[in-house]
């Protein structure tokens, strides 16, 4: 596995790796949701990389980049163990220099739930995820469904760009108890952690009420509210029951598939997770 960290190195690294490229950008901390985009694409392509950058711009100026968790050492161990071909770790100077002032921004799509309470984020995710296509050129990219939102703006970003790159959606990977993996669960205190699978529990409950018949998108999002609020640690940010295609909110019934999603605070530390209705399988 060769591990790089300047554009001139990737760009060799890159040119001597057989085609197709199945690239998985990530944030590091990796886990069994980054493994599992790791497999997929070990499985379908030739050669696999991953970038691990903590991308500042996605970032809003009370979050928490300077604590987002960190360890490439593990990250390294884990990625050599999955059989990937190259790692690139770009640095914050080569991807935003001095003087940066170029933007990649997604319009519609990126005006709703997480666009809405993260004022900026998607101009973050959609130039830096951009830069990273640009300079990898991989045939294929993936992203796991827990980011619905961002999955959705990719795909969008990717076909009005015309980037040659296929655009895989992974379902979302969960703790037996089913709190979705993401690397901001390390924030959890031990009764916070107890309290977490409660997100996915409101999205389960309203899930099983729109298959036993109810299918008014107003009665979903107050069964998910209904739900958290019976949790003491959880705070609900907002719940969405939005058309899977334009992510615009659902009013009266939901007759084709639905992004059923939320955003919560569990202490101080914010969830997001997911539910497709009215599909037989996750988003592709
Ligand atoms: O999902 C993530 O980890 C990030 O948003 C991404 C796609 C790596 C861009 O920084």
């Amino acid at each position: 596995m060769k591990v790089v960290t300047t554009l001139q190195e990737l760009r060799a690294c890159r040119a001597e790796l057989p085609a197709p490229v199945g690239f998985v950008p990530t944030m590091g901390y990796l886990h069994e949701g980054h493994l599992s985009l790791v497999r997929a694409a070990r499985q379908e392509c030739a050669s696999v990389a991953v970038s691990i950058f903590v991308n500042p711009t996605q970032f809003g100026p009370q979050e928490d980049l300077d604590t987002y968790p960190r360890d490439l050492d593990r990250d390294l161990k884990l990625l050599r163990s999955e059989g990937v071909d190259l790692v690139w770790t770009p640095s914050r100077e080569e991807m935003y220099p001095p003087g940066y002032q170029t933007w990649v921004t997604v319009e519609d799509l990126t005006l709703p739930l997480e666009g809405k309470v993260r004022p900026g984020h998607f101009r973050g995710v959609t130039t830096i995820v951009s830069k990273l296509f640009i300079a990898v050129q991989p045939e294929k990219a993936y992203f796991g469904q827990k980011d619905a939102q961002q999955a959705l703006v990719i795909r969008q970003m990717v076909r009005d760009l015309n980037f040659p790159i296929e655009i895989k959606i992974c379902p979302t990977v969960r703790e037996p108890d089913g709190l979705a993996l993401s690397s901001r669960n390390v924030y959890l205190n031990a009764d916070q952690r107890k309290a977490a699978p409660v997100l996915y529990r409101a999205l389960r409950t309203a899930q099983e009420a729109y298959q036993a018949g109810e299918c008014d998108a107003q009665t979903l999002r107050r069964i998910v509210e209904e739900t958290i609020a019976r949790e003491p640690l959880a705070r609900l940010q907002y719940v969405s029951c939005a058309d899977l295609g334009s992510l615009q909110e659902i009013e009266g019934a939901v007759h084709s598939p639905a992004l059923l999603s939320i955003a919560v605070f569990i202490g101080s530390t914010r969830l997001i997770d997911n539910i497709i209705l009215d599909a037989p399988h996750d988003i592709e």
